[in-house]
């Protein structure tokens, strides 16, 4: 889709429906990517609102993205996890795409952690690999496609956003401490969305190397941008699904069974890191 301009009106509208469903005040978010979704399960008093009953929120019709909001309780805090995303790709706009980052920060969450999974572009990463996202490199938004384009709401953040610490370093310690003490192998690296839906060519992924990324999805960095924008802290976890090193075909199937297998490693981190917030 062209530019969408949404306004503080439609995360209002979003922001108050959810309250009325639910008597949970969450101030850690959760994205849950491909696969991903079993963490969500885990969530105890949990009132789950599907996507599509949410004033303006995008439905995902992707497999493997089963939309609705998870809002519970989780290790001594209070969370809401995002069971599924939508993407760009799916033809929204990017403030459509974030517009669930925009009323999260309303609902007062203060802390997000995304996650995703990635293609392997890095040669020494392996399909089930753990990335901690250290950087990103915003392919997309060079290009134009930029998240807050528009007119800018200053009650909702600056103009112009500061991105040299997008990954809050120290979450992103946390999660190395949580990582280590749990005898789970952390990668870290830079994530880079394209627009996606075909996957990389050969010759695309070479680019990619020369840029210096080391993960490659089609997610994450609009998310990121605007809860940077809304002050909120920001860990990213890609899950490696795939190896992009070998020019062997990518699935979907495939990507979404590397998340099966991965579930317990990233679900421990998660759990280690939620449960030591401050
Ligand atoms: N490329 C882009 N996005 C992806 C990939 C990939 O190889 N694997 C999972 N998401």
């Amino acid at each position: 889709m062209a530019d969408e301009f949404l306004t503080r009106a439609d995360f209002e509208r979003a922001a108050q429906y959810i309250a009325s469903r639910t008597q949970h005040h969450p101030t850690i978010g959760i994205v849950l990517g491909s696969g991903l979704n079993a963490l969500a399960d885990r969530i105890a008093r949990a009132d789950v609102i599907p996507y599509t009953d949410i004033p303006g929120f995008p439905v995902s019709t992707v497999a493997g993205h089963t939309g609705a909001l998870v809002i519970g309780e989780w290790v001594g805090k209070t969370v809401l996890v995002m069971r599924g995303r939508a993407h760009y790709y799916e033809g929204y706009s990017m403030q459509r795409i974030t517009l669930p980052i925009r009323v999260m920060r309303l609902l007062g969450v203060h802390t997000l952690i995304v996650t995703n999974a990635a293609g392997g572009v890095n040669e020494t990463f392996r399909a089930g690999d753990v990335m901690l996202i250290t950087d990103h490199i915003n392919f997309v938004g060079m290009a134009g496609a930029n998240p807050l384009r528009g007119p800018n709401d200053e009650t909702l953040g600056p103009r112009f956003p500061d991105m040299s610490h997008a990954y809050d370093p120290d979450l992103c310690d946390l999660a190395r401490a949580v990582a280590r003490e749990n005898g789970i192998t952390l990668r870290e690296g830079v994530y880079v969305m394209l627009a996606g839906p075909s996957y990389e060519s050969p010759a695309d992924v070479r680019v990619l190397r020369l840029f210096g990324a080391d993960a490659v999805g089609m997610s994450t960095v609009p998310e990121v941008i605007v809860a940077r924008h809304g002050g909120m802290r920001v860990l990213g976890l890609s899950l490696i699904s795939n190896s992009l090193a070998s020019h062997a075909q990518v699935d979907h199937a495939e990507v979404l069974a590397a998340g099966r297998a991965a579930i317990p490693r990233l679900t421990a981190l998660i759990q280690g890191i939620v449960e030591r917030i401050s």
